[in-house]
């Protein structure tokens, strides 16, 4: 359940509260007791950011926040403590706090509570009902007069279409197929009144989308194409931008069979199309005035007996021929026919975003998202500014046109594999072929699902890309 966030129009009094504080020296005059403040001052030498003052009858947290190192670092600082004393309220079984901003400025509370929220989901949909539910936090009021309604507004809007994101990834296949996938984004939009629409199988054989199909030529369920269209009356763009999300519900590897521990987490293989769905849930739902486009095509992966197989050859959507040597580059193929589709809007840019490549994990782990570009050097250098801002940073990988060599194929245009070296940016370079427009590519194999919970990220999905692209857009409203 989403937690209720409002504005405190009082001081907190007798409540459970968290004091925000830059400093030891903002303590005075909140009502602690000396002793208090020496154990406090104490927790605080010894590294202690948040630190936990029982009271008989509530619970106080001081929240130390960070005054060193740049906005980003010192936002991200803040995400985390607000996380901290998340987990510290919910272990006093806590059910309402307050924060009073003491110290903090406006964008240091927002973070503090951003990183509190994000850090109390749960995917609880699952748990027996009577079991006593993991997290008790359910209401945080907000102290400071410089925060707005319509700052709450937009933390909200934002937090929950992260869990949108978070969701989706979380759900097994079992529950979420690609039809249920677009079923919910259909729903979403309806809610926020962006249009949706679903492009079913048919239609999908009508437009002659060769990668989608293939993929899902070993499935029982059929393939969906999902179009997310947010057309303001007062967008200030005329050329859509464009986001592309890899929509897999499933990657078992297909008859190129993943080894079981690789297996596993493989639900985790549509967090592109959450994203995408998340973001552009937010942007309509906050009204920003740009004009975007999200598609999501989406299938599962499996091997069977008419499953796509190493050696087809495969015409695509826009009539490149593809010779598929391994059934598990199956990203590739279902966004390739994405992003040439992409071409009917004339984008002003596209932006996709896919757990495509376990090569892109092993570089550098789930710290940052992989990205390429291609006629999108501005663009990108705001998208990594955005990323770092919200933290979901972003690395950028060469891709010269010599990565392209590995990609060719003796009977057919292109492999859909290339090399064993480069393995995340031949991956790119394969999809840029079905470019022609300004493109950035975002590679989240790692940071898109954790095994271990990770401050504010939590476990499982993590919903990267939503805050990311939101922020994008925003970024670009005058
Ligand atoms: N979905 C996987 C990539 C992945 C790996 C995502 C680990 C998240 C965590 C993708 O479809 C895949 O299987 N990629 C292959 C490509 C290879 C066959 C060229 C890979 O990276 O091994
Ligand atoms: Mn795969
Ligand atoms: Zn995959």
């Amino acid at each position: 359940m989403d937690t209720l966030l409002r504005k405190a129009l009082r001081k907190p009094t007798a409540a459970d509260t968290i004091f925000l504080v830059r400093d030891g020296k903002d303590l005075h005059h909140l009502g602690f007791t000396d002793d208090e403040l020496n154990y406090i001052k104490r927790q605080h030498r010894s590294d202690h950011n948040v630190v936990v003052v029982n009271r008989y009858k509530n619970v106080l947290i001081v929240a130390f926040g960070e005054t060193i190192g740049t906005r980003s670092i010192r936002n991200e600082a803040y995400r985390m403590r607000g996380d901290e004393a998340q987990l510290q309220l919910n272990k006093a079984r806590v059910e309402r706090t307050v924060v009073f901003n003491v110290t903090a400025d406006k964008e240091e509370v927002l973070a503090f509570t951003e990183g509190l929220l994000l850090g109390n989901y749960t995917f609880g949909k699952y748990k027996k009902k009577n079991k006593k539910k993991d997290n008790t936090l359910e209401q945080v009021d907000i102290y400071d007069n410089d925060i707005s309604e319509e700052d709450l507004e937009e933390l909200r809007i934002l937090t929950e279409a992260v869990f949108v994101a978070r969701d989706f990834v979380n759900e097994p296949v079992a529950y979420l197929n690609a039809t249920k996938f677009a079923e919910e984004m259909q729903a979403l939009g309806k809610e926020v009144n962006a249009k949706v629409d679903v492009f079913n199988k048919k239609k999908l054989e009508s437009l002659k989308m060769g990668g989608l199909l293939a993929v899902n030529r070993g499935s029982i369920d059929p393939p969906t194409f999902t179009i997310i269209e947010w057309k303001p009356k007062n967008a200030q763009n005329k050329k859509p931008y464009v986001f592309v999300g890899k929509g897999v519900v499933y990657d078992t590897g297909g008859l190129s069979l993943k080894p079981t521990n690789f297996m596993d987490t493989m639900k985790c293989d549509m967090a592109g199309g959450a994203a995408v769905a998340g973001a552009m849930y937010a942007i309509a739902r906050a009204k920003l005035p740009m004009y975007v486009i999200g598609l999501v095509p989406a299938t599962d992966n499996r091997p069977d007996g008419n499953a796509y197989t190493p050696g087809d050859v495969i015409t695509m959507h826009d009539g490149t021929t593809v010779e598929v040597l391994n059934t598990d580059a199956e990203g590739r193929m279902i966004l390739a026919d994405a992003l040439s589709y992409a071409k009917e809007y004339n984008p002003e840019l596209v932006v996709d975003i896919a757990t495509l490549t376990g090569a892109a994990a092993r570089a550098i782990g789930p710290q940052a998202i992989v990205g390429m570009e291609a006629k999108a050097d501005d663009e990108f250098e705001q998208i990594k500014r955005v990323g770092s801002l919200s933290h979901e940073r972003i690395v950028e990988f060469p891709f010269w046109d010599e990565y392209k060599e590995s990609l060719k194929s003796k009977i057919a245009d292109l492999k859909n594999i290339g090399g064993v070296e480069a393995g995340a940016i031949t991956a790119g370079k394969f999809l840029e072929h079905f470019t022609s427009y300004p493109y950035i590519h975002l590679d989240i194999a790692a940071p898109a699902f954790l095994d271990k919970r990770s401050g504010y990220r939590g476990e499982g999905g993590t919903g990267v890309g939503v805050r990311l692209f939101y922020n994008f857009i925003k970024s670009k409203v005058e």
